[in-house]
């Protein structure tokens, strides 16, 4: 099987003024289909800037970036942002919802430029919803919800157009440690269904619920290796159930 996400020698630097940043120094990563990947790295070491490259949300300044065997890395904006839509789902740590937007509102937004009609929207963003446990948080507004079901909005966002794709940047950042692990579930789940997951973190206990773990240092890959000792949320022999 080819594979969905295929890299080489990608690299990024930055304009400060008139100093040069490296963010990236040269990147080979192959991604196939329904992998979970955790990207891992010091702070600085380029997991955002290679997420951004990953996501389209961003271009390389040189290399080559197939998703899905198409050749992203030279694209238009909007060509980009056609891809985007279609193809990823982003989580952020700080969630990125929208304040005066109910649940079922920020949802169902990517389904605009989707072009859905407005029930189905609402029935699409509702059924997902109810997938990430908040079926019953439709009419909340953000600040009327805990972090963790905070996050489960963002996740049901990154949902609603059925991305192949979900990229996740240290997703459980800003939660505590039983409401991480819940989420991890979630992202045990969307990975069982046949996504591939990739999602930045600099918590190990976290990146061991991933199948892989490549380390980032100075925008280069320091290392790519599979986890032996994958963390399953849902296994019931797990410390995590032993309470
Ligand atoms: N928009 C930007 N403009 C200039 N420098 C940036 C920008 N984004 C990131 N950098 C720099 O690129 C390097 C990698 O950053 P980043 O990808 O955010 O690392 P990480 O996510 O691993 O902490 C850092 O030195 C950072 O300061
Ligand atoms: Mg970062």
């Amino acid at each position: 099987m080819a594979a969905v996400i295929d890299i080489h020698q990608l690299t990024k630097t930055y304009l400060m003024g008139q100093t040069q940043v490296r963010a990236l120094r040269g990147i080979d990563l192959q991604i196939q289909t329904n992998e979970y990947v955790a990207l891992m790295g010091p702070s600085g070491s380029g997991k955002s800037t290679l997420m951004n490259l990953l996501g389209c949300l961003d271009s390389p300044t040189s290399g080559r970036y197939l998703l899905d065997g198409k050749d992203v890395s030279q694209m238009e904006d909007a060509e980009l942002a056609r891809i985007r839509n279609e193809k990823i789902g982003f989580v952020f740590q700080t969630f990125n919802l929208l304040p005066r937007q109910t649940t079922l509102e920020n949802v169902a937004l990517p389904l605009v430029y989707a072009g859905l009609p407005k029930k189905a929207r609402r029935e699409r963003a509702a059924e997902v919803l109810h997938d990430v446990g908040l079926g019953d948080r439709l009419d909340h507004r953000p600040n009327e919800l805990s972090g963790g079901q905070r996050q489960r909005v963002a996740i049901a966002r990154a949902l609603v157009n059925r991305p192949a794709i979900i990229l996740a940047d240290e997703p459980t950042g800003n939660l505590d440690t039983k409401t991480s692990i819940e989420i991890m579930g979630i992202f045990e789940d969307i990975q069982a269904r046949g996504n591939t997951v990739i999602l930045v973190t600099h918590e190990p206990d976290i990146a061991d619920h991933a199948h892989r773990i490549v380390r980032l240092r100075d925008g280069e890959v320091e290392s790519d290796l599979p986890n032996e000792h994958v963390i399953r949320v849902s296994d019931p022999t797990h410390r995590y159930n032993q309470a």
